[in-house]
């Protein structure tokens, strides 16, 4: 298939080139920097020089394509601006296809809002946090345009062989500085590593016939804990930690910073039973990070 990726060049959208090219697929990334263009075309996709916030620049390339993947995000101020802006853009050039474009879209776990003791999945109500709740509205009209046959893909946290959504305990513990916890040690995040989920991309975006929402996860919910436990383990630390309430992370890192405080379990069964996906990392402590 001819496929263009929007954010080909982020932490998700890397593995996901990797594994369509890896696949046989063709891939065009928008890039918007020379040092894009260079990590795409190292991952073996074609530069397309754009700005997603600019789509009459990119956005005829739909034209050409068999299948659009929608994973940039500019997670500054204008990200929900950004995204619906891009969103209608696809779906005005979608409409003058003569056939419907195949589009896999991104949303997250976060649209879920807190779960507690429930495991949320793809039948369960959506409470997204605040500054996301654009996600949830761009999925809805994406999945009700006539023009497109998308799959709304729900990851849950991202980690990978560079940390992903490790990253920031992975340096304190690093620094022997103490690992900061946001909102309490007890909190449980829905995991994914990021190539098992590039191959949920790839098997929604090669079966068109699958629309909907689609959560993807390996292990339901983690505590927090176990993960800090773990990298203090590997890193010799000391596994001395603080705990910064909900109101200091939102005054110092804005509102997005709710996400890593709820409370979540997520599970993927949809994904499984119908494209057979099965995560080869159901164990963050087997893996390398
Ligand atoms: N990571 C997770 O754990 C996770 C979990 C659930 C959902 N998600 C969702 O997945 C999406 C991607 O997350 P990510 O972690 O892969 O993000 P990321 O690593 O920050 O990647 C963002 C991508 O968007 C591109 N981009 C940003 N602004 C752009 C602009 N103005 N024009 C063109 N491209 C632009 C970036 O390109 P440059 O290389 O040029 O910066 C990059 O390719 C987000 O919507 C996020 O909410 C992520």
């Amino acid at each position: 298939m001819n496929i263009l990726i929007l954010g080909g060049t982020g932490s998700i959208g890397t593995a996901v080139i990797r594994e369509l090219v890896r696949h046989g697929h063709s891939v065009t990334g928008l890039s918007r920097s020379e040092s894009s263009d260079a990590a795409l075309t190292a991952l073996g996709a074609r530069p397309l020089r754009s700005d997603l916030r600019h789509p009459g620049t990119w956005v005829r390339a739909i034209a050409r394509c068999d299948g659009l993947i929608q994973i940039a995000a500019t997670f500054g101020p204008d990200m929900g601006e950004a995204d619906s802006l891009t969103v209608n853009a696809i779906l005005r050039q979608a409409g003058l296809r003569p056939d419907p474009l195949r589009m896999i879209y991104t949303g997250g776990c976060w649209l879920y809002g807190a779960t507690g003791p429930r495991v949320a999945d793809e039948t369960s109500l959506m409470r997204p946090i605040s500054p996301f709740v654009w996600m949830k509205d761009n999925a809805a009209r994406i999945l009700a345009c006539p023009s497109v046959s998308a799959a709304v893909i729900h990851p849950a946290m991202v980690y990978h062989q560079e940390g992903g959504v490790f990253s920031r305990y992975l340096e304190a513990a690093r620094r022997a500085a103490p690992i900061e916890i946001w909102g309490s040690i007890a909190t449980r995040w829905p995991l994914v590593q990021r190539d098992d989920l590039a191959r949920a991309y790839r098997l929604l975006l090669e079966t068109p016939a699958l629309t909907g929402h689609f959560n993807a996860s390996a292990e339901h919910g983690v505590p927090v804990g176990d993960i800090t436990a773990e990298i203090a383990r590997r890193h010799r630390h000391d596994a001395g930690y603080v705990v910064r309430s909900l109101k200091h992370v939102l005054n110092k890192y804005g509102d997005w910073a709710e996400g890593p405080t709820l409370d979540q379990q997520m599970a993927s069964h949809r994904l499984r039973s119908l494209t057979g996906w099965h995560p080869r990392h159901r164990d963050f402590r087997k893996a390398q990070f």
